[in-house]
């Protein structure tokens, strides 16, 4: 089926918290989140609608919808964006059913480019749970490159664990770039 990627529409966003409000407490830490840290549904639909009015430059956090067929099966969004320069992504297939058939490699290739475009960036980060082997695989499969484990609390709704850090610079994907 075919795969698409494209900016998340304001209407689809509420997908997202819904995609996290109602998971399990355990997939949740599985992947380093703290549930009680997740924000109330309003307040933070609102923080990330107010976000999509912000010129690019200005812009804190940006989302991709993950098509499958035609259906929203999941998103990308990077966060901690310094225009022209870097930014952390994030990565989820939301049905269990549909992960580790490769569709995450090949959504994830097909988002960089949108994503250098778009914010002129130098370098891409991504610090999953390094106990958290999905993303970890996915990330070297997708040409990011390991730099090496760090202990912190990489984001606002995480716990203090292990992370990965990975990068993958602009020159990686040159051929896809409009520069
Ligand atoms: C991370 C994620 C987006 C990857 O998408 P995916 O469609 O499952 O990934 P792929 O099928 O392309 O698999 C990529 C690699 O990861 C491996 N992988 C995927 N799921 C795995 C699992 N549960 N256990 C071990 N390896 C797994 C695949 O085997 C493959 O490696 P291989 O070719 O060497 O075998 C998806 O698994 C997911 O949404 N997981 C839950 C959310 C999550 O943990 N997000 C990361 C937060 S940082």
């Amino acid at each position: 089926m075919k795969l698409e990627v494209r900016p998340m529409l304001k209407e689809e966003i509420p997908d997202v918290l819904d995609y996290f409000l109602n998971a399990p407490k355990s997939y949740l830490r599985k992947m380093g989140v703290e549930p009680t840290l997740l924000p109330k549904r309003e307040e933070w639909r609102d923080t990330i609608w107010r976000d999509m009015e912000r010129a690019d430059e200005a812009r804190e956090f940006f989302y991709l919808a993950w098509i499958q067929g035609g259906e929203l099966i999941g998103h990308t969004n990077i966060n901690k964006i310094r225009y022209e320069e870097d930014a952390f992504m994030h990565l989820h297939v939301w049905p269990e059913i549909l992960r580790r058939k490769g569709m995450g490699t090949k959504l994830v290739k097909l988002s960089l480019p949108l994503y250098f475009n778009k914010f002129k960036l130098k370098r891409l980060y991504c610090e999953p749970n390094a106990l958290n082997e999905p993303p970890n695989k996915t990330l070297v499969k997708a040409g990011f490159e390991f730099l090496g484990t760090e202990q912190k609390i990489p984001g606002y709704i995480n716990f203090l664990q292990q992370v990965n850090k990975y990068v993958i610079k602009k020159e990686a994907i040159r051929n896809h770039l409009k520069l």
